[in-house]
This record gives structure tokens, C-alpha cells and sequence, in this order.
């Protein structure tokens, strides 16, 4: 007979129904994400977003999605933003993302897909510091998690391979 245990994962995150409630620098890179979500290049979605990133060195990186013909081509605000971080400042700690859009309909906060769940993630271990992410929407509710990796248990990690 197969033996086994099961394992649990409790996902948390704090809830805010007003920006205003929030600690006033998430709410100053939510409010770069929702600048720079104008920005964005989404002719195919219509559905326009904007990333804005805190690095260690005070620098707010932003960044919005670009998409393309070639739908797989495109990529979402998050990557934008913290790939550019990571090209411009490769040695500085990130500390926050902000994510949101400028579309009325989403009154739900804008979570991160998959794929920016796991590029984020990278940066987390590289630096062995979590990032808090903090997650907008047009209702002004907001979702701030504590870390990458409460966010996406069991992620593909190989660091324990350096
Ligand atoms: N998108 C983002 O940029 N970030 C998210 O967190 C969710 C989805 C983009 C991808 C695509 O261009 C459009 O939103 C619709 O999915």
C-alpha cells in the first residue's frame, strides 16, 4: 500500500480596501504603475498595465506591457520593469514591485500571472531578499504580499545547485 503525507501551503497577504490605507511608499510605486500603465502597448487585450520597481538604491524602475502580433512575443508589465532593473542596475536588491492597471473593469487587485511569478522569483533568490508585491486595482483594493515565494510555492529553484 502507497504511503504518503500531505503537505499544506497557506498563502497569506494583506487586504486593503483603499490606497489610502496603505504605508505611503507602496502607495507612491502604485501610483508609478498606474502612470506608466498608459503606456502600455496592448492593442490586442485593450487591457493596459504598468509595473513599477523599488531597487535597494532608492531608483524606481517602470515598466508596462508590450504585446505583439506574434501573441507569445509580447510580455506582461512585470517582466518589462524588472528585466530593465536588472539590465540597468544588476547589483541592486529589489525590493518592491507595484502592479496595476488603468483598465475601469478590474476592481479586483491584478496578480501576477505564472511565467512573472517565476522570473520575479530569480531576483528573490539572487538576492536573499524577499520582494513585496504590491497589487492594484481600479477599485482602489489593494493585495500586498509579504514575498515572490508566498506567492508561488514549489517554484522551479536551483540554487541549491550553486
Ligand atoms: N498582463 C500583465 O502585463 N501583467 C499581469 O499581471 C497580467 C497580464 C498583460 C498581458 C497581456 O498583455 C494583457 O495583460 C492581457 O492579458
Amino acid at each position: 500500500m502507497a504511503r504518503s503525507e500531505i503537505k499544506n501551503v497557506n498563502l497569506s497577504f494583506d487586504v486593503y480596501q483603499s490606497e489610502s490605507d496603505m504605508d505611503p511608499n507602496d502607495q507612491l510605486l502604485l501610483n508609478k504603475a498606474k502612470e506608466i500603465a498608459k503606456n502600455a502597448y496592448a492593442p490586442y487585450s485593450n487591457f493596459k498595465v504598468g509595473a513599477a520597481v523599488l531597487l535597494d538604491n532608492g531608483t524606481i524602475v517602470t515598466g508596462n506591457n508590450q504585446e505583439n502580433a506574434a501573441y507569445p512575443s509580447g510580455t506582461c508589465a512585470e517582466r518589462t520593469a524588472v528585466f530593465y532593473a536588472s539590465a540597468q542596475y544588476p547589483t541592486s536588491k529589489v525590493k518592491a514591485i507595484a502592479v496595476i492597471t488603468d483598465n475601469v473593469k478590474q476592481i479586483e487587485p491584478v496578480t501576477p500571472c505564472g511565467s512573472c511569478r517565476q522570473a520575479l522569483a530569480e531576483y528573490e533568490i539572487k538576492f536573499r531578499e524577499p520582494i513585496r508585491v504590491i497589487m492594484g486595482s481600479a477599485s482602489g483594493k489593494v493585495f500586498v504580499a509579504k514575498s515572490v515565494e508566498s506567492l508561488l510555492p514549489l517554484m522551479f529553484n536551483q540554487d541549491h545547485l550553486k
